[in-house]
């Protein structure tokens, strides 16, 4: 299994280019499955959760081609099967999101169920809610853990839903069932995420009728047909927040490309109140650890407009080193504070009680062999590791692969001295 060996660098200094966010192109990539013409997808980040979802596509009877390193077709003239592949959906959760698709076009879907994961147990029901508000049946297999759903003989008939937590992946899959259905569906305590903007403006250059995405009740008119369209997809709004963490722990100063500010106001008026200094353009920002000290401030988890659940664990890491003590306290997921134990490890002084963490300053990091337990608690681990005395070896790197494209040469071209080694 591949290692990340990374050593004490010193202060990052430099510029970094943003890729398309991952957790857009995943959902774009399953809506294509709505017409049968050709969709082309541009600034595609190079990722293995992309490459599962192609894989995924395929076996539907998506025809893939990449057209440049980050520029995808997806024609889809036929769906072969309505069935998606168990071993790959247990790979990677969001290939559920080609249930609301199938759904749509087909009028029925099958996947196995998937399993929970290091965050949580992250069910499906909302899912599932919102496709038998829309007329469908679900049938939940247990023995073979299979669930489907079957369109009504008339097809699926708008509706109004109402979500119990603003799911993302509900939101998206519900989105995306309901524009070809009969009549008008109103999803309601909708997720508002800047992935579920992009999803939408997709679909609608499509052909599509969707408003309201981006606030918390989403109207989809239905329409008899999708057209083909061509996308370019979001800046990585996380991969951009995990680069101003880096900036701010090792105190250097990075330039940081092709980042929405919009989508990042929680994070800079967070690092802000730690003494960074942040310069913001239009599509870049400017991040300053090195202007002065750093102070603690506590952290709350929430949907968004609130402060990501995916960057908890990189703060926390950088928690660990400013001055006085702070606390976070995770809302969204039940138990994402697998990377405390790792910190730990390395001379970190955290405390967790529940969905609280509280989170000593100052730590004298030392660099020692940790294990990365998701996406984002590895990338925690690598900006620990950056301000650590010695050396601090990252195993289980799958992680972080899956969702930060050329994360070791990004890094390295900051000064970073990180090295991927095969065990
Ligand atoms: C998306 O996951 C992201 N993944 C996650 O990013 C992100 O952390 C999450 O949204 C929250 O922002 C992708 O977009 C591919 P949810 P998703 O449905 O859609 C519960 C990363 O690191 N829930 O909003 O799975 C669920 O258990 C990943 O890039 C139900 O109870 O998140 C969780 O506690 C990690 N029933 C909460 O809602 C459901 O039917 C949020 O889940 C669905 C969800």
């Amino acid at each position: 299994m591949a290692k990340y060996i990374v050593e004490q660098s010193g202060p990052l200094r430099g510029e970094v280019q943003i890729s398309g966010a991952k957790n857009a192109v995943l959902p774009l990539m399953a809506a294509a499955l709505l017409s049968e013409e050709e969709c082309i997808i541009r600034d595609v980040p190079q990722l293995r959760d992309v490459s599962l979802m192609k894989e995924i596509l395929a076996s539907l009877g998506s025809k893939i081609d990449e057209l440049s390193e980050n520029t995808l077709s997806i024609y889809t003239e036929d769906i072969i099967s309505t069935e998606a592949d168990r071993e790959l959906v247990t790979k990677m959760r969001a290939s559920i999101l080609v249930m609301g698709p199938l759904l749509a076009r087909k009028g029925r879907a099958r996947i196995p169920l998937p399993g929970g994961c290091a965050i949580g147990a992250r069910p499906i029901d909302l899912h599932l809610k919102g496709f038998e508000a829309l007329g469908a049946q679900i049938v939940i297999n247990e023995e073979d853990s299979y669930v489907e759903a079957v369109a009504g003989p008339q097809g699926l008939i708008g509706e109004t839903i109402y979500l119990d937590f603003p799911s993302v992946g509900a939101t998206e899959n519900i989105m995306m069932a309901a524009v070809l259905a009969e009549g008008t569906t109103y999803i309601e305590n909708a997720a508002e995420e800047p992935e579920i903007v992009d999803l939408a403006n997709f679909m609608n250059k499509m052909g599509a009728k969707i408003k309201g995405a981006g606030t918390d009740t989403i109207k989809i008119e239905g329409v008899p047909h999708l057209r083909g369209a061509k996308h370019t997809v979001i800046p990585d709004r996380i991969e951009a927040a995990t680069f101003m963490l880096a900036a701010a722990i090792t105190k250097g100063s990075l330039h940081i490309c092709n980042a929405l500010p919009e989508h990042l106001k929680p994070v800079i008026a967070k690092l802000r109140e730690c003494g960074v200094r942040i310069e913001v353009g239009d599509d870049d920002l400017i991040v300053r650890g090195d202007l002065g000290p750093q102070n603690h401030t506590d952290i709350k988890t929430l949907p968004y407009p609130g402060f990501p659940t995916d960057i908890q664990s990189p703060f926390m890491a950088y928690l660990t080193t400013v001055n006085g003590s702070s606390v976070v306290i995770e809302t969204v997921f039940e138990n994402r504070f697998m990377h405390v134990s790792q910190l730990s490890k390395m001379g970190a002084s955290i405390e967790t009680a529940g969905n609280k963490a509280n989170i000593k300053g100052n730590a004298k990091l030392r660099g020692c062999s940790v294990m990365a337990t998701d996406l984002r608690a590895g990338a925690a681990l690598v900006l620990a590791g950056l301000v650590a005395e010695g050396k601090t070896e990252i195993s289980e790197i799958y992680h972080i692969e899956r969702g930060y494209e050329k994360f070791i040469e990004k890094f390295a071209a900051l000064g970073a001295k990180i090295t991927r080694v095969e065990d």
